[in-house]
């Protein structure tokens, strides 16, 4: 049986699931039931500075992109970190970790870009005994707009800065989290770094409008006959994200850097392909949010049952083992080719893929009078998008012609040699050297 036990930057939690800081883990109530029904860690509900509590707007905070059947794809969210006073969280934190001592506690934390104010406060929260701090440079709405969050998150600078305070404040270990508001996210993953960060987490949420009442004209969710940009989260960003990861993974400067894999995560495997391209554990929010927290019960079997399957003993088997294969494009195996091959027995006869590829595509599948589709293997170029548009799942599936095959589409056989854009006859830079 395969051991989820998990350590990342030297924290220990049973399993490698941990509830990102957002309403799952705004206070003692829901983080005990959370850890009841198996979550790992917790990274609590980002923690500002004493004093008056931030304010909350009274309308609603949520927006939501629905697929056809209504389930929920992305979630935006206009709230602020945490609107409960400093001193009720940190006893609620305090007797959360007495009580789950094996159980990880993060704490994330968000005060204004000014020495005293990180150094005061991070020994303070230590006192609860949290395992660690998770820096909040990511929030992009509201506290943002008083140089917070992501308006900390987007210049490298501050990033190393704030690292560096925190890191001289506590020997606790330091998680910058990271904004994906940015064009190139090596630029503050290595700011990080520099300021000795002991890990990254990643992605917060994105700056997005999901909707517009058009009678009020609007964005929505609408305060008042007006919205903001809100940030935006759920499976829709899954893929945003996990290209980050790759990017901080495989980049040599971070390739050491642990990462916290975060965005869209719902299902065991969502896991696992954060985890092989590189995260050492992932958080997970909006799935919570949308089914409750018993969910981490089917990513705990769901990942035990993969591991046993393929053999892994822990997770630190396969964390990181997909990255090598994340490449640039120049390097692609041009002499690898595919063609499109449609079962007849499963195809419902639809007319979807022949829509798809007589009008967008390579005009490569054939309709016959009575609709039997085929693929036409001299014009098909193997982009894929009929198996994206097909509604039955593997009814499309791409053939992988095996070397010395004829490609009838090129009239030339298949090569068995690795071929790249670098080594291409048409590259420019490959004539220009001849
Ligand atoms: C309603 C809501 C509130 C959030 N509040 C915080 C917060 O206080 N601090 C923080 O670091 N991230 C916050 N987040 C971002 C999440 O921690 C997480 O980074 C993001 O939602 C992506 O993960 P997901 O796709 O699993 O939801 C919040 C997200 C939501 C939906
Ligand atoms: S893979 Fe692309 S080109 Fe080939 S049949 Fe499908 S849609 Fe057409
Ligand atoms: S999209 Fe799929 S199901 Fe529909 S006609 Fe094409 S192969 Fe058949």
């Amino acid at each position: 049986m395969a051991n989820l036990e998990s350590e990342f930057v030297g924290i220990k939690s049973p399993n490698p699931f941990w509830l990102a800081s957002a309403p799952p883990t705004d206070k003692e109530y829901n983080v005990r039931r959370a850890f009841e029904a198996g979550w790992g860690g917790v990274v609590w509900k980002t923690l500002g500075e004493a004093g008056p509590p931030v304010v909350n707007v009274n309308g609603p905070r949520y927006g939501a992109i629905y697929g056809a059947d209504r389930r929920l794809l992305g979630l935006n969210n206009i709230e602020l970190i945490t609107d409960r006073p400093l001193e009720v969280n940190l006893e609620e934190m305090t007797r959360v970790k007495r009580d789950y001592p094996d159980h990880a506690l993060i704490a994330s934390v968000m005060v204004p870009c000014e020495e005293d104010a990180w150094k005061k406060i991070l020994p303070m929260i230590a006192e609860t005994g949290c395992d660690g701090f998770e820096l909040n440079f990511g929030c992009p709405h509201g506290m943002a707009e008083r140089g917070m969050g992501s308006a900390v998150g987007q210049v490298p600078e501050y990033i190393e800065m704030v690292a560096r305070w925190c890191k001289e404040a506590t020997d606790l270990p330091v998680i910058v989290k990271l904004t994906p508001n940015i064009t190139n996210v090596l630029y503050p993953a290595e700011a990080a770094l520099r300021g000795g960060a002991d890990a990254v987490s990643l992605i917060n949420t994105i700056n997005s409008i999901t909707s517009v009442n058009l009678d009020v004209m609007s964005p929505e969710p609408m305060i008042d006959g007006k919205g903001t940009h809100g940030g935006y989260c759920g499976p829709a960003v899954k893929p945003i994200a996990m290209n980050m990861v790759a990017e901080i993974a495989r980049n040599p400067e971070t390739a050491n850097l642990p990462i916290s894999g975060i965005g869209g995560i719902t299902t065991w495997r969502d896991a696992a392909e954060f985890m092989a391209l590189g995260a050492g554990n992932v958080q997970v929010c909006t799935a919570a949010m949308t089914y409750g927290f018993k969910i981490v019960q089917e990513m705990i079997s769901g990942l035990s049952q993969w591991m046993d399957e393929k053999g892994y003993e822990s997770t630190a088997d396969f964390v990181g083992m997909a990255t090598p294969n994340v490449t640039d494009w120049q390097h692609l195996n041009l002499n690898h080719i595919t063609k499109a091959e449609i079962s007849q027995d499963d195809c419902i006869k639809c007319g979807r893929c022949y829509a798809a590829c007589e009008d967008t595509s390579h005009q490569a599948i054939e309709m016959s009078e009575d609709r039997v589709f085929t693929v036409k293997d001299d014009e098909c170029v193997a982009c894929n998008l009929c198996v994206n548009v097909c509604p039955v799942e593997n009814c499309i599936t791409m053939r992988t012609l095996e070397p010395g095959e004829m490609d009838e589409r090129t009239g030339k056989p298949v090569s068995d040699a690795y071929g790249s854009w670098l080594s291409h006859p048409n590259n420019p830079s490959v004539q220009a050297a001849e």
